[in-house]
This record gives structure tokens, sequence and C-alpha cells, in this order.
């Protein structure tokens, strides 16, 4: 080798070859021919938005989950708002929520008026902690608001036996967790409201659209009138019924989910057990890789949890390496690997520190955590080799810094 020729090993940051040639995603949609079909059907047909599809839609997935009722909505966003409203969230009442999370699923409890209270997470999943939780109830505690973080649910059982000692309505935010399992028993027909996205990047996609699922028939008449301005009856069905007359019963909003997402919603649900599957060999396939690594936790997965594996998240240990979680995240975009990190602590978001004064230091697991997460690519269509790629890079960028 020439004094000026760059070394194989040498990290793409510092100008040697990427490990991949072309970026890797850290999730992707994947669209089949059938998928393609059902959107063009609908398209020709009388009904693009409420209509067939989604009734359709709405009981298949439901019967998937083990729910009685399944109210679509046009994110999973407007689907924790309502889920929240459907609780009887309102000014004065306060719901008990995880700091690692996505900010909408606290946000949801501040457009009902009532105010977030975090609970720091458990070390191992970082799921929100059951004693945590009991520490934070107050008399105006309504909700308890958990989050299956990166697919793996919850403590649902100790979360819902809190919930029941003290009157309390437990909103699942399961959109990382479609088709995981907790103690046997699936996501969507434990906690009172369970909510689930079909966002690009999640097991399946109607491109912008998400799920309430419920036990409770006067839950999901709430859900379905907030869906649709607070108004009683639908356009269909006034067609059917040969009437005009509609009666705004609450204060809702326009959250319906077209019938065109749920044809796509329909042919995606079909393939969501190989997709699954196959997030799950990826998933023991990095465990069993980054297990061997020096630097890296890989994410826990408690024995009675069958986790969804929306994200593959992994903690580094700082202490083991010359560069903090920032230059690892740069090393590794730069060989091609399209890491991100989730999440920035709710708390720690400049409206959540000027609205409740968070100064940092109040959640020190989650914290804690958030310094240390990597999030890599993991979705249903990656090749062997793109899971090849993301191990081969994250040897190569930790053994560069290693300590
Ligand atoms: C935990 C969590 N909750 C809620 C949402 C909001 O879902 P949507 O993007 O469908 O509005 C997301 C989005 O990815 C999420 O990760």
């Amino acid at each position: 080798m020439s004094s000026t020729s760059v070394s194989p090993q040498a990290l793409a940051l510092d100008g040697g070859a990427p490990v991949r040639a072309t970026y890797l995603p850290y999730g992707r949609q994947s669209i089949a021919e059938a998928d393609l079909q059902a959107v063009v059907e609908v398209l020709r047909s009388n009904w693009l938005t409420t209509g067939p599809k989604v009734d359709e839609f709405e009981e298949a997935f439901a019967a998937r989950v083990g729910a009685s009722h399944g109210v679509s909505f046009s994110s999973g966003t407007a689907a924790l708002h309502a889920a929240a409203f459907a609780a009887g969230l309102k000014s004065g009442d306060e719901a008990i929520t995880t700091p690692l999370t996505f900010a909408a699923t606290a946000n949801c409890v501040l457009y009902c008026g009532a105010t977030p209270v975090f609970a720091d997470v458990s070390a191992d999943t970082i799921n929100i902690d059951p004693e945590q939780i009991a520490a934070k109830i107050t008399p105006r505690t309504r909700t308890i608001l958990p989050v299956d973080y990166a697919g793996h649910p919850a403590d649902l059982n100790a979360v819902v036996e809190i919930a029941r000692k003290h009157g309390l309505v437990v909103i699942e935010d399961a959109c990382h967790a479609l088709g995981a399992e907790c103690a046997g028993q699936r996501v969507g027909s434990i906690a009172d409201l369970t909510v689930f996205s079909f966002h690009p990047v999640k097991h399946i996609t109607t491109g912008e659209g998400g799920m309430v699922t419920t036990a409770d028939r006067k839950l999901a008449e709430t859900l379905r009138r907030f869906r649709n301005h607070g108004i009683s009856t639908d356009a269909r069905q006034r067609q059917a019924a040969g009437q005009w007359h509609y009666e705004m019963v609450l204060l809702g909003f326009n959250y319906r989910l077209p019938d065109i997402a749920c044809a796509l919603g329909i042919e995606q649900l079909k393939r969501l057990d190989v997709n699954l599957m196959r997030r799950r060999q990826i998933a023991a396939r990095y465990t069993a890789a980054f297990g061997e690594m020096a630097a890296v936790v890989p994410p826990a997965a408690r024995p009675d949890a069958n986790p969804a594996w929306h994200l593959y998240p992994i903690r580094l240990k700082l202490e083991k390496l010359t560069a903090d979680r920032a230059k690892i995240f740069r090393a590794l975009r730069a060989e091609n690997i399209g890491v991100n990190v989730h999440y920035i602590p709710v708390h720690l978001h400049r409206y959540y520190r000027e609205q409740f004064g968070y100064k940092g230091g109040e959640f020190p697991v989650a914290e804690d955590a958030y310094e240390r997460l990597i999030s890599l690519p993991m979705f249903h269509a990656m090749s062997d080799q793109d899971g090849a790629d993301v191990i081969a890079a994250v040897g190569k960028v930790l053994r560069h810094y290693a300590r």
C-alpha cells in the first residue's frame, strides 16, 4: 500500500470507501401489484372517501388484532386525539405517559386541554416503568398512556392493573406494535383503547392513516363521531336511508380515512404476517451479531413479549468508545447506512420546556438512553445483503472508535 492510498478499513467519514454504494433508509414501505390494483379499482368507483372500503378495512383490522371494534383515522396522530377525547380527557385532567416517544403521544393530551405527566422508563425495554406510573398518580389522573416503544409491548398487565385499581382509562400507543403480543394476548385487545399508525415506515401503510381498536361499543361510537365533525351519521348512511337530516352532537373534526387509503390498507393487511416474520428474522440476525460487539447493547425482548420490531434501536456503551453518539451517527450515515434517533425525550423539546419548565435531568433513565440510542435500518423489504451491510458498517465504525 502506498503512503497516499486510503486503507480499506478507513471510515467513509475520513475519505475511505463506504460499506455500501447506495443509501439504505432506516425504514420504507413496500407496495405490491395487488395494492395498485385495489387503489385503481376504488378510483373508478363511486366512493372515494367514506364508502364500503372503510368498513371492510376496519372489520378486517379489528379481527386481526382480536378487538371488537376498529375505527379508522386520517393519521395515527388523529387517532390518538380521538382516543384521548373518547377517554374523557379535559382541562384539569392529567395523563401519565413516557418521555421516550414521538411528540404526538403527549400532544394528544394537550389537544384536549389536559396535562401530560411523564413517568420514567425501565432500563431494559425503555418502556414506561409501572412503578414510576404509580408514583405519579394524583386525584387529577384520568388516563395512562403507555407506548410500545420500537414494537416491544409496554408492561401492559401491570399498567392495566394500576388503571383498574385507580379507575383510569388505558390508551395504548401501539403505533410501533401492530402484530406484537404481550403475555400471549394480541396488542389491540388489551388496553381500553389501542392506537395504530399506517405511516409508510410502519408494518402496513395507507400513506397516512391510523386506527383505534376497542372492546367498548360506546367508545367506538364516540370515536366514529369525533372523526366526522361530531355528526351522528355519515353521508353513505344518510343516502341509504334516503334522508338529508343530520345532527352534530359533539365538537369533532374531519379525521376520516378515505376509501382509496382503506383499499390499500386491506391489501397491505393481508401481508402483515409475512412482514412481521421478516422483521423478526432481521431482528434475530442483528441481535446475534450485535450481542458479540462490546460497545453495543441490543434492544431487549422480555420472555413474555413477542415484539413487532418496528425499529431496531441499539444503545452504545459510550464508556467503551472514543466518540460520542453524534460522531458515530455521522460515521454510519457516511457508510450509507440510514441510521436515525428515536427519540428526543418529549420534555426536552423547546415547547415542553417553555410550557412546563422542564430543564433536563427529570427522567434520568430516559435521558441516559437518549444519549446512547441509534436506530438501525429495519423494514420488511430489506434484503439479507442489506442486513449484512448494516452489521459490517456498525462493526467497522465501532472498531475504529474502540477505546
Ligand atoms: C409512538 C408514535 N405515536 C404516534 C405517532 C403518530 O403517527 P402518525 O405519523 O400516523 O400521525 C407516531 C408516528 O410515527 C409514533 O411513532
